[in-house]
């Protein structure tokens, strides 16, 4: 049994991940300020702290009283319209208050961190699929504090020894029996469509003239249960005395924005209106993961993460 901190335990990817870690034994401390989380998402048997993660004072005494074996650092902000609109908020919890968190954990002596990284560091790949060693060219403010937050990570390893493990997530979706995607405002792709489903209203198409096979864009989706699975296996690795390394999350296979309305015609067999509209800034055409330095390195092989599947798990949800 270990225990660990979750920060950012009341969101939607925090919240399956302390459901997984209690679900295996393990204690689980959740410290999270509400800022875009619901209390309802925690776990009844996580300890749930409410606050910011930049309150030193807050952040010292839990980890002097619960004493991680480990962190998984969820929280921070992740619209990147948002960023672009507002960065300075960005900057200052995703990189300013995160570092914070880092410095107690020195002050602690507390060495081991995964952190939710993003596919987002890589802006518009040069190649595809991605892996972890090509060129990180993020194209909004929410990237670039993903990418800076990560060389932070590195400094704090080579100044102070904490090892860490940054997930990049590619695109996180489906839901568990217990936690639905909630993002107030939601700006992500399939619970939008999955409302249009809901209340036959219109889905916007952001860019149909990408050069991709029916013009719009490519993304991997993967389930959310499988991106927990790969944090626990990320926390026991450190544990065990693993080397720092990214690690790109996707399922290895892209699909464009017409097949994901597809397979949500198909799953829910309803119907709604489409619109087709232009293209938004810093929207790369594909973005697809190669997997395969997660597979060797952690063992990790997502089980749920078909197209089909992630979307039924929201579906069959939609009246809980
Ligand atoms: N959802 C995705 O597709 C995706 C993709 C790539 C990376 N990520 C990253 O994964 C992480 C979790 O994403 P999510 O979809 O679960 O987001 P979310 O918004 O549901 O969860 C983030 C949580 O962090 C909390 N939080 C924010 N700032 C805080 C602070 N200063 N102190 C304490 N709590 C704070 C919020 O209240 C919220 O509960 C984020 O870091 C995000 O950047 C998400």
């Amino acid at each position: 049994m270990h225990t660990v901190l979750v920060t950012g335990g009341a969101g939607f990817i925090g919240s399956v991940t302390t459901d997984q870690l209690v679900a295996r034994g393990d204690r689980v401390v959740v410290i999270d300020d509400l800022s875009r989380g619901f209390a309802d998402n925690v776990h009844p048997d996580a300890t749930f702290v409410q606050s910011d993660l930049g309150d030193r004072g807050v952040v010292e005494s839990l980890l002097a009283d619960y004493r991680p074996d480990a962190v998984i650092h969820f929280a921070g902000y992740i619209a990147v319209g948002e960023s672009v609109r507002d960065p300075g908020p960005f900057v200052d919890r995703n990189v300013g208050r995160s570092t914070t968190l880092l410095d107690c954990l020195v002050r602690n002596q507390i060495g081991n961190v995964v952190f939710s990284s993003s596919a987002a560091v890589y802006g518009e790949p040069d190649q595809l699929p991605i892996g972890e060693d090509q060129a990180k060219y993020p194209t909004s403010p929410y990237g670039w504090t993903k990418w800076a937050f990560e060389q932070v990570l590195g400094f704090y390893e080579v100044a102070h020894g904490i090892r860490h493990v940054a997930l990049r997530y590619f695109n996180a979706a489906g839901a568990t029996p217990s936690r639905v995607e909630r993002h107030e405002p939601e700006t992500h792709l399939i619970p939008n469509i999955l409302e249009a489903a809901r209340g036959g209203q219109t889905i916007s198409v952001f860019g149909t003239d990408y050069a991709t096979p029916d013009g719009t864009a490519i993304r991997d989706y993967v389930h959310v249960s499988d991106l927990a699975d790969a944090h626990l296996r990320a926390v026991d690795y450190l544990i065990e005395g693993g080397a720092s390394t990214p690690l790109n999350l996707g399922s290895g296979v892209g699909f464009s924005v017409m097949q994901v309305i597809d397979a949500v015609r198909r799953v829910t067999g309803q119907d709604f209106p489409v619109d087709l509209g232009d293209r938004r800034d810093g929207d790369p055409p594909e973005l697809v993961a190669d997997p395969s330095r997660a597979r060797a390195v952690l063992g990790w092989e997502p089980k749920r993460s078909s197209l089909d599947e992630i979307v039924r798990s929201c579906w069959e949800l939609r009246d809980a």
